[in-house]
């Protein structure tokens, strides 16, 4: 943590703000835009406008989208196309000053100052299989995945095209601008977006008011209300405190009765460890059951949290996660729980942050509940790595810039580099990812999903000499939580994570990167391609 502007120490949560006192603020509930039509079609706007984080807080500015932040929650059925226009209504002047860029990207003379793109994470969209066209302003034009170079600029437009062709699933937006991702998801820029399907409905889960979405968001809060970014781009952005929907600190008034949660980590770089924790006595509330992850429902609801096993894990969420989970309030009538974080990344600065937000539990329920909590769902097969026809490696690495300066890179190449990946469309890869860096690191990689294989422990010194990876102990299962489709897994320090991938259904051009935003935006992002059989060797690509 650095800057002026932090207010915290880790010990003070409570006295910064004066008479600061958390869960006074209901949880808002985004407004919801249910598409209408096949092909439907919405026009959604960027802007800068004030709100109250905090009853005791004056008015603070920040961006959204539709006058939000977090923006509308978007509802599709699968297989429903649906276009997005995005119109950029944000200021010519940023919200935060330009941090610090280790390549110095974002000082670059004649840049505009503000430039966003929208990506929809978890989307598969068709991309041009040209790169001239990739790369062009998106003004006016369809940018379907976001290209992160293709930002448009106030008064712009970008269009994007959702076919929508996945089962059942919780996606979010964001913006994915090159260089300034974490400066403008920092100030409000991301949001909820659902598929839903029969499959889905005939679970029969908690639903209407008892379906509840938690957007958590580590912010960086100034004592007059004002937020702050990073002042240097080389360092994660953690915050100093933790939105909820957008509020600071929240509480949701429950029944007794089953929830559905669909949680996100819609943060920066902060990866959260959660279980429901009385503040009384610090005992623990209902276990939470996790029916789905980033890309869908598990085959085996994982039970976290369990109050009757000590030895259960808590819900470990990094950035960009998605947890669709069950939690049931049904035994635990007038009590109140915090939703406890406890987790903070080893080495770093970081602020703890242990209380989220509160739910109160009320005494009686408004209706009966005849909900259902599944215990299994559809099977779900696991890829074999024997079908895969390539194994790639993917480094996690810093290397040193002519200046000196560190920079995170995957590979050892940059955003700037020739697509080194080009998968045939079709076909399954196994690609291994190999920490060499002390931390965490959420992959995620746009247009497909991917199961976790395993996570194995190596000799990061002897790899960093001589290349080659020897592993020091077996191969470890992927949690029962990942045991379904992902497009996030935590890179964890000194293992390989391996990960399979089926290339499609669409050739064209997507990327693949580290999730913790600064990273990202400092170059631990890579271009890849998408290759339809009949083309390759035919077109050369242009990187
Ligand atoms: Cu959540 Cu490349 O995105
Ligand atoms: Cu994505
Ligand atoms: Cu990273």
């Amino acid at each position: 943590m650095m800057g002026m502007s932090v207010m915290l120490s880790s010990s003070s949560g409570e006295k910064i703000f004066g008479g600061f006192q958390k869960f006074v603020d209901p949880l808002p509930i985004p407004a919801r835009i249910v598409a209408d039509g096949n092909p439907a079609e919405i026009t959604i706007t960027m802007d800068q406008f004030t709100t109250k984080l905090h009853r005791d807080l004056p008015e603070t500015t920040e961006w959204g989208y539709n006058g939000t932040s977090p923006g509308p929650i978007i509802e599709v059925e699968k297989d429903q196309a649906l276009r997005v226009h995005w119109r950029s209504n944000l200021p010519t002047t940023h919200l935060f000053p330009a941090p610090k860029g280790m390549g110095g990207m974002d000082t670059m003379p004649g840049m505009p100052d503000v430039r966003s793109v929208t990506h929809l994470h978890g989307a598969v969209v068709q991309q041009p299989t040209t790169w001239s066209s990739v790369n062009t302003s998106s003004d006016g034009l369809v940018n379907s995945d976001g290209w992160p170079d293709a930002w448009i600029t106030p008064g712009q437009e970008q269009i994007t095209d959702y076919p929508n062709p996945q089962e059942a699933r919780t996606l979010w937006y964001h913006d994915h601008a090159m260089g300034e991702t974490g400066r403008n998801v920092a100030a409000g820029l991301a949001g909820l977006y659902l598929i839903h399907d029969d499959y889905e409905r005939s679970l029969n889960l908690p639903s209407g008011d008892f379906e509840v979405p938690l957007l958590l968001q580590s912010r960086g809060l100034n004592i007059d209300g004002t937020l702050y970014y990073s002042t240097d781009i080389g360092n994660e952005f953690y915050g100093n405190a933790a939105t909820v929907n957008g509020k600071l600190y929240p509480y949701l008034n429950v029944e007794p009765r089953k929830y559905r949660f669909r949680i996100v980590n819609i943060s920066n770089a902060r990866t959260y460890a959660l279980k429901w924790v009385d503040p009384k006595d610090q005992s623990a509330g209902p276990a939470i059951y996790q029916i789905g992850t980033d890309s869908g429902f598990l085959e085996n609801t994982a039970v976290l949290d369990d109050p009757t096993d000590p030895n259960s894990s808590r819900l470990m969420m990094a950035p960009a996660e998605r947890a669709d989970v069950i939690v049931d309030f049904t035994n635990y009538a007038g009590r109140s729980f915090a939703l406890h974080n406890n987790h903070l990344d080893p080495g770093d600065a970081e602020i703890a942050l242990p209380q989220l937000m509160m739910v109160n539990v009320g005494t009686k329920v408004s209706s009966e509940d005849t909900s259902s909590l599944p215990m299994q769902m559809r099977p779900i097969e696991r890829m074999d790595p024997a079908t895969a026809k390539t194994t790639r490696q993917i480094v996690f690495s810093t290397m040193n810039m002519p200046d000196g300066s560190p920079m995170l890179m995957l590979n050892g190449k940059s955003w700037e580099d020739p697509i080194t990946e080009k998968p045939e469309l079709g076909t399954t890869e196994v690609w291994e990812l190999i920490n060499t860096l002390p931390d965490m690191h959420p992959f995620h990689i746009h247009l497909v999903d991917f199961q976790v294989l395993d996570r194995t422990p190596y000799d990061v010194d002897a790899y960093l000499k001589t290349g080659q990876i020897n592993y020091t102990g077996p191969a470890e299962s992927p949690d029962p939580n990942e045991m379904g489709r992902k497009d996030v897994v935590r890179v964890v320090p000194r293992m390989v994570t391996r990960i399979i991938l089926n290339f499609g259904p669409y050739p064209g051009y997507y990327v693949y990167h580290c999730h913790i935003l600064e990273h990202e935006d400092m170059d631990m992002m890579r271009p890849y391609e998408v290759v339809a059989p009949a083309s390759i060797g035919v077109h050369a690509s242009h990187r």
